[in-house]
C-alpha cells in the first residue's frame, strides 16, 4: 500500500523430493509455529477493527484499520481493499467453526452500507457509482480528501466476494430472507459498479500505477460469476453480471507467454513482474476448479511458469536470499523494481507465496491427477529433477504423483519457514522486513499481513473455501469486446444506508497562480464538504502538472452541488513542518444550476508568501 503525493505532479535443494517432509522434525516444528502464530494474527486482526479493537481507538463500527501507524507511514485509514480481504478472511474462519466472529461481520456489513453512499474525491454514489471506486476513508466511516491513486476498482468487487460468502452461509443456514434483503443490496450495488467500469483504468493494489491490473480483473471476473449465481438462488436480478465473459476475455490478455505481466495498458518501465499475480491467484482460488480453467488459478501452468519467474527474480533482488538455490523458498516484495520504504520483502506476499502452493497441491489432489505441459515443466524441474511432460495420476504413496505432490507441499513450506525466519519473536506483524537485514520495518501490526497469514494458515490445515462455482463460468468469446452494463445503482437502507436522492454536481476546475517553490504544495479549502469543511486535512489538494515558468498553475477539478454558494481559500502548505500559510481573502463562489456547463476559476494568491525551511 502506498501512494506518493509526486503524481499529483510535484514538483543445492535444501528439501527434495528424496526427503519425506511432512514428518521431519523441520516440519513439525513449523506446524507449531503456525499454529502459534495464526492465533496472533487473528487476534492481531481483531485488534485493528473498530468500535473495540484495541489498538485502533476511535475507528467506527465495523471499520477495519490498515494498521495503528499513525506517521512513517500514515496508516490510520480504512481501505475498501484491505477491510475485503480481512472480511473474507474472518468469514471463512466463522464458517470453518469461529463462531465468535459473527459480530464483526455485521458490523461490517452495516458500515460497508452506509459507506457505500459516502461522496467522496472519486464521486457520488448516485446516480452513476462513482463513488464505489474510492479506494480510501477515514477511520469513522468520513470522506478522505487527500491526493490518492483514484479510483481503485479492485474494492467493490473483493467486498462483494466477502459478502456473497456470507450470504451463502446464510443460505445454508435457513436466513436466506436476509441475504436476500439485507446483504444482496450492498452486493448489487458493487457488481454494478463492475458491471460499469471493468474496461476503464484504475489504480493497482499498490495504489501507484493507473492502468488494468491482474489482480482487479481476476477479482473482478470472479465477482460476477459468483454474483450470477447468487442471484439465482435469490431469485433476484444481477446488473452487470452479463459482462463476466467479457472481462474473462481481457484477463487472457495478461499472459505475455513466459508470465504474467501484472499491469498492463500502463507504460510505467516495469517488467510487470509483480506479487500482485499471485495476490490474484489465490484470491480466486476454487478447490472444485479445473486447471486449465481461462479463471488462471493456482493449479494452471501458465500460474506456475510466472510463479518461477517471478520468485527467481527475488531471489537475486534481495540481499537476505542470496544463496538460496532454485526450488526452495525465498521474502518475496511486490516487484523487482519497487523503491517504497527501500523497496523490501513483504510478509503479506512471502505467506501468499506458500499459500498459492498450498492450493494447487489441493486442487491436483482433488482432481487426482496433474498434467505437466511445456509451459509448466521448468517450475516443476527445480522440485522433481525427473519431471517430463505428461499426466501423472494418483497412485500410492511411492507414485510420481505423491512424490510432486511432496515436493510442492515442502517447497511451500519453506515459504512459510522462511516467513517464520523473519516474523520477530512476539509474533507482530508489520509490512515488511529489511532486504538486507531481515529487521521488521514500514507500517507496524499490519492488518493485512495479520490476514494473509491467517489464509496461508487454513490451506496448509486443509481448511478451503466452498467453491466459487468456476466450473460453471462462460467460456470467453473468441474475439475479446470492451463493453460495459449500465449499473442499477440504491442505497441498502434495510442493512442501515442513509437514503441518500442523487444530487445533481457540476464540475468546478480550481486554477490558481501561486508561484512555489520546490516542495511546497497548495490546497483549495471551503465551507463545504467537498471542500473539507475547513479542516485542513480534508483539504483538496492542487496539482501542479500545468506549471510553467509562464504561469504558475495550480489546479484541481471537484463536482460542486448544483446552485450552492461556497466560501474557499488557497493555503500554502510548508516544507520542514512549517505551518500552513493561509490566504487573507474571503473568496466565493457560486456553483451554476443544475443542466449547466461546468466552470473554472481564474484566481490569483492573495497572501504572504512562504520561504523553504531549507531542513
Ligand atoms: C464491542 O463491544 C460491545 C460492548 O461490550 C459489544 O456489545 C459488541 O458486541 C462488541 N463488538 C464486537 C464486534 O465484538
Ligand atoms: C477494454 O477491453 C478491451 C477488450 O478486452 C481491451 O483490449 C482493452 O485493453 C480494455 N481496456 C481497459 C482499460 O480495460
Ligand atoms: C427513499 O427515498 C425515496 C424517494 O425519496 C422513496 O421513494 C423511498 O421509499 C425511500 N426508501 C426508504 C427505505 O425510506
Ligand atoms: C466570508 O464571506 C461570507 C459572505 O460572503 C460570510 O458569510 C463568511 O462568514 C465570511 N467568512 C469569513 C471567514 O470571513
Ligand atoms: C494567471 O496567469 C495567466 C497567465 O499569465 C493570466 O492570463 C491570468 O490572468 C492570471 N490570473 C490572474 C487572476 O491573475
Amino acid at each position: 500500500m502506498h501512494f506518493t503525493q509526486s503524481i499529483v505532479g510535484l514538483v543445492s535443494l535444501l528439501i527434495s523430493q528424496s526427503v519425506a517432509a511432512p514428518s521431519d522434525l523441520r516440519s513439525r516444528d513449523l506446524t507449531s509455529f503456525i499454529a502459534a502464530e495464526r492465533a496472533i494474527a487473528l487476534q492481531g486482526a481483531l485488534d485493528n477493527i473498530g468500535p473495540n479493537g484495541s489498538a485502533v481507538p476511535g475507528a467506527g463500527a465495523g471499520f477495519v484499520v490498515a494498521s495503528p501507524s499513525k506517521v512513517n507511514p500514515d496508516y490510520f485509514y480504512t481501505w475498501s481493499r484491505d477491510s475485503a480481504l480481512t472480511l473474507k478472511m474472518l468469514i471463512d474462519e466463522f464458517i470453518f467453526g469461529n463462531t465468535a466472529l459473527l459480530p464483526y461481520i455485521w458490523d461490517y456489513v452495516h458500515a460497508q452500507a452506509k459507506l457505500q453512499t459516502v461522496s467522496n474525491p472519486s464521486g457520488t454514489f448516485l446516480p452513476q457509482g462513482l463513488g464505489l471506486g474510492e479506494p480510501k476513508f477515514q477511520v469513522d466511516g468520513t470522506r478522505f480528501n487527500g491526493a490518492w491513486g483514484r479510483p481503485q476498482r479492485d474494492g467493490p468487487a473483493l467486498r462483494a466476494i466477502a459478502l456473497m460468502s456470507f450470504s451463502n452461509w446464510l443460505i445454508n443456514n435457513d436466513q436466506k430472507s436476509t441475504a436476500k434483503t439485507i446483504i444482496w443490496p450492498i452486493i448489487a450495488n458493487d457488481l454494478s459498479y463492475v458491471g460499469q467500469y471493468w474496461n476503464q483504468t484504475g489504480f493497482d493494489l499498490w495504489e501507484e500505477t493507473l492502468g488494468s491490473s491482474f489482480f482487479t480483473i481476476q477479482n473482478q471476473h470472479r465477482s460476477l460469476v459468483e454474483g450470477a449465481q447468487l442471484a439465482d438462488a435469490l431469485g433476484v436480478t444481477c446488473t452487470g453480471c452479463d459482462q463476466a465473459p467479457e472481462v474473462l476475455c481481457f484477463l487472457q490478455s495478461f499472459w505475455n507467454g513466459e508470465f504474467i505481466v501484472s499491469n498492463i495498458n500502463v507504460n510505467n518501465g516495469r517488467t510487470g513482474l509483480d506479487g500482485n499475480s499471485i495476490l490474484g491467484s489465490i484470491a480466486i482460488f476454487d478447490i472444485n476448479a479445473y486447471c486449465d480453467s481461462p479463471t488462471i488459478q493456482p493449479c494452471n501452468s501458465k500460474a506456475l511458469a510466472n510463479f518461477k519467474v517471478l520468485i527467481d527474480t527475488f531471489r537475486t533482488t534481495y540481499s537476505i536470499n542470496s544463496g538460496i538455490p532454485e526450488g526452495q523458498g525465498v521474502a518475496v516484495g511486490r516487484y523487482a523494481e519497487d523503491t517504497y520504504q527501500g523497496g523490501n520483502p513483504w510478509y503479506l506476499i512471502t505467506t501468499a507465496a506458500a499459500e498459492f502452493l498450498y492450493d494447487a497441491v489441493a486442487q491436483w489432489k482433488a482432481r487426482h491427477n496433474l498434467i505437466v505441459d511445456e509451459t509448466s515443466l521448468a517450475f516443476f524441474k527445480d522440485l522433481y529433477p525427473a519431471v517430463t511432460v505428461r499426466q501423472y495420476n494418483s497412485g500410492n504413496a511411492n507414485s510420481p504423483f505423491a512424490q510432486i505432490m511432496n515436493a510442492v507441499t515442502a517447497y511451500a513450506d519453506s515459504f512459510a519457514a522462511l516467513a517464520e525466519k523473519y516474523i520477530p519473536a512476539d509474533g507482530h506483524l508489520a509490512e515488511q522486513f529489511n532486504r538486507d537485514t531481515g529487521v521488521p520495518l514500514s507500517a507496524n501490526d499490519l492488518t493485512w499481513s495479520y490476514a494473509a497469514f491467517v489464509t496461508m494458515s487454513q490451506r496448509r490445515a486443509g481448511q478451503y473455501p466452498a467453491s466459487w462455482g468456476s466450473r460453471d463460468a462462460a467460456a470467453p468469446p473468441g474475439t475479446c469486446a470492451g463493453t460495459s452494463t449500465q449499473g442499477v445503482y440504491a442505497p441498502a437502507t434495510a442493512a442501515g444506508a442513509p437514503n441518500v436522492t442523487a444530487t445533481c454536481q457540476i464540475e468546478v476546475v480550481f486554477n490558481v497562480n501561486a508561484t512555489t517553490y520546490y516542495g511546497e504544495n497548495i490546497y483549495v479549502i471551503g465551507n463545504t464538504d467537498d471542500l473539507g469543511a475547513w479542516n485542513i486535512d480534508n483539504s483538496l489538494p492542487l496539482g501542479a502538472g500545468g506549471y510553467t515558468a509562464e504561469r504558475p498553475l495550480w489546479s484541481a477539478t471537484a463536482y460542486l452541488n448544483a446552485g450552492e454558494s461556497v466560501n474557499y481559500v488557497y493555503v500554502r502548505q510548508e516544507n520542514c513542518n512549517q505551518p500552513y500559510i493561509y490566504e487573507t481573502v474571503n473568496r466565493t463562489l457560486t456553483v451554476p444550476a443544475c443542466g449547466s456547463a461546468g466552470i473554472t476559476t481564474n484566481d490569483a494568491w492573495t497572501g504572504p508568501l512562504g520561504t523553504s525551511g531549507n531542513c
